[in-house]
């Protein structure tokens, strides 16, 4: 459902020099699978999510969602995808559904199709106490619940989230990675970045472990462990991320 061939990004950035943030890196999601991508701060986890939501262009190899290529369908490609990210944002002055459902009609549904999408999500989320609030009016956790819910709004085929829970508190957290769960169960090909590995653990079926941007392991949890003889998902990491060497 998800494919990434050989994707590298370098930026040239005129005080840092040349950067190679996804190097070379190259694995695929299922439907009905959360593939979770973990690395540390600047391992190269957001650019290698935003080359898959087509916002960059990658320096070289391919990737593509549903069999669509990111480089030569990005319409088509974003069309199926489902993408959130720190910078997905919100329009100040609309109330939380209008802004669900604004989505909604820009994604070609019909008026009835979206609001009917948008009360469906509103109660998925359970925001209806603040369905009539203007966004810039809300706390930081329901306005990440109604980015969320404006970007699912169409019902992708393909769902990329970028450290969705950041910040969340324990129940917000749940929320969404309830709904995430749900969407898995409804066929969904789904990538989740974290820094947090427990989460990953809990929540993933595979994981991916970017660092420097290089893919350094993908496995299940439990194949990760045995790989690095660790019981505790963190020790985990840091094995590997040690083993790797040049740790930041
Ligand atoms: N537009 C850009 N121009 C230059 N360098 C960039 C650009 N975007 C990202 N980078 C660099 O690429 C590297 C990877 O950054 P990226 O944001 O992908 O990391 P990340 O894993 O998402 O980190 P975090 O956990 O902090 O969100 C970093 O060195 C970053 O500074
Ligand atoms: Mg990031």
């Amino acid at each position: 459902m998800i494919t990434v061939k050989n994707l590298t990004k370098v930026f040239e950035d005129k005080k840092r020099g040349r950067i190679v943030a996804v190097d070379n890196i190259s694995f695929e999601v299922n439907r009905g699978e959360i593939f979770g991508l973990l690395g540390l701060n600047g391992a190269g986890k957001t650019t290698t999510l935003r080359l898959l939501a087509t916002i960059l262009k990658p320096t070289s190899g391919t990737a593509s969602l549903d069999g669509l290529d990111v480089v030569k369908s990005p319409e088509k490609a974003k069309a199926k995808l489902g993408f959130l990210t720190g910078a997905t944002g919100l329009y100040a002055r609309l109330q939380a559904r209008e802004m669900i459902r604004y989505f909604g009609l820009l994604y070609g549904m019909s008026e009835a199709d979206a609001d009917k999408r948008t009360d469906e999500l509103i109660a998925i989320f359970n925001l209806k106490d603040f369905a009539a609030v203007k966004c810039d009016k809300l706390s930081s956790g329901n306005k990440q619940k109604v980015s969320i819910a404006r970007t699912m709004v169409h019902d992708p085929e393909v769902i990329i989230l970028d450290e969705p829970t950041v910040g969340l508190d324990v129940i917000t957290s749940r929320a969404v990675v309830n709904f995430v769960n749900d969407e898995k169960k409804r066929g969904k090909a789904i990538i989740f970045s974290t820094h947090v590995m427990h989460e990953a653990e809990k929540l993933c079926d595979r994981i991916g472990i970017i660092h420097y941007g290089k893919i350094i392991a993908v496995g299940t949890p439990d194949e990760l462990k045995t790989i690095t003889r660790c019981n505790d998902m963190d020790d985990v990491f840091v094995k590997l991320v040690e083993d790797n060497g040049n740790v930041s």
